[in-house]
């Protein structure tokens, strides 16, 4: 049986909370909002408001979702999604700011990355690259784990100077989990005691075997700061994604990852969603885990207002209920109610994973106040 809060059943009611304790009250019962009452007397509620009971199961919700295989001929080429991994200060944000032509890794607070950045880049030849930024900082296990998950290739950098550290073995190992294949760019190679060999050696030890070791796995030597060795990488990155034939279906309901979300103090809840598949529009309703919305506006990574986002493209939405969890899926949905019965019954269900012994009956009811 089901225990659900007095706020709970309220929002799945559209109703105030205030007025289900009054009715509670009425009805004998001295609760506050806060305070979880058992499916029986929400059903008494719900039906003394003279709404239809709905109880809405994994089915229904998964009804409401269109999670259809797309036809082979509805897909159409996709650009690669790129993460960029390694340990902490081996040049990860530099290879990227070179990449893209631009000045990002200045401008961090204390030069460390904290949070996944997400950028589209547009090469010589008009193709596009996806990249996502992680940080290396050890504090951040489960960024790059995210990283790998949402991602078709990832760079991983290594300085030469450096050499293999505790951040790049993580690294591999995610690449690994995620079967995801990896190009090594060994960065810092302008620099004296840089020792590229050396990284290729150790890198052995860890079953990643280059292509100058004549392995499978592309190896470039770069370096950031002097803009060295950047075509072969984007050609290497390129070929990797031909042998990999990315595709999407743009043309129906999108789909895609939260790669970060946040409060922002003027905007509201703010997610940068990953678009996988479909297009997603400005006024498009959407689930995105225990969160719902409509797409208020869409900023892509330049900060700059976009109408619609389609396969592989990071953008930053705006509209949403709460702030999601990073990892959670978005899923474009027909209506708001469905949108925010989806939401509501996924908040249950976590509710109800976080107390697992939630007051039930009346009586441990008043023995949880006293
Ligand atoms: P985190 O995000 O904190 O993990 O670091 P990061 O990997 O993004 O490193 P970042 O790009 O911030 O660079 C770290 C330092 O290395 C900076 O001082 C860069 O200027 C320097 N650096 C990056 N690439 C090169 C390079 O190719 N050569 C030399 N000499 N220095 C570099
Ligand atoms: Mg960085």
């Amino acid at each position: 049986p089901e225990a659900i809060t007095v706020q709970e059943l309220a929002n799945r009611m559209a109703e105030k909370g205030a007025d289900l304790v009054k009715a509670l009250f009425k009805m004998g019962m001295a609760v506050t909002v806060n305070q979880t009452i058992d499916q029986d007397t929400a059903e008494l509620l719900v039906t003394e408001f003279g709404h239809n009971i709905r109880r809405v199961s994994d089915a229904d919700v998964e009804q409401d979702l269109d999670t259809t295989e797309d036809r082979e001929e509805d897909l159409q080429p996709r650009a690669p999604v790129v993460a960029v991994m390694g340990h902490v200060d081996h040049g990860k944000t530099s290879l990227l700011d070179a990449l893209r032509g631009s000045g990002v890794a200045g401008g961090e607070a204390g030069g460390i990355t904290q949070h996944i950045g997400a950028y589209q880049v547009t090469m010589k030849d008009k193709s596009k690259i996806t990249f996502l930024d992680t940080p290396g900082h050890e504090a951040f296990t489960e960024m790059r784990a995210r990283g790998a998950d949402v991602t078709d290739i990832v760079i991983l950098v290594v300085a030469a100077d450096d050499g293999l550290m505790p951040q790049t073995i993580e690294a591999i190992n995610h690449c690994k989990a995620a079967n995801v294949p990896m190009i090594v760019a060994i960065n810092k190679v302008d620099k004296e005691d840089a020792n590229p060999q050396r990284v290729r050696e150790r890198l052995l030890e860890h079953e990643v075997i280059v292509e100058e070791m004549s392995g499978d796995v592309q190896d470039v030597e770069v370096s950031a700061l002097k803009k060295t060795g950047l075509d072969d990488l984007i050609d290497k990155i390129q070929l990797q994604a031909e042998l990999l034939e990315l595709k999407a279906n743009p043309d129906r309901a999108a789909e895609g990852a939260v790669i970060e979300a946040k409060l922002d103090k003027g905007r509201g809840p703010v997610a940068t969603i990953l678009i996988n598949r479909g297009t997603l529009n400005v006024g498009d309703v959407f689930v995105v885990g225990a969160e719902s919305g409509k797409v208020r506006a869409m900023l892509d990574d330049k900060g700059r207002q976009v109408k619609k986002a389609g396969p592989s493209m990071p953008v930053e939405v705006l509209g949403l209920s709460g702030a999601p969890m990073a990892g959670d899926r978005l899923q474009v949905v027909d209506n708001e109610t469905k949108a925010r019965e989806i939401a509501e019954y996924r908040k249950g269900v976590i509710h109800q994973k976080r107390t697992a012994q939630a007051p039930a009956s009346l009586e441990s009811m008043f023995s949880a106040m006293k």
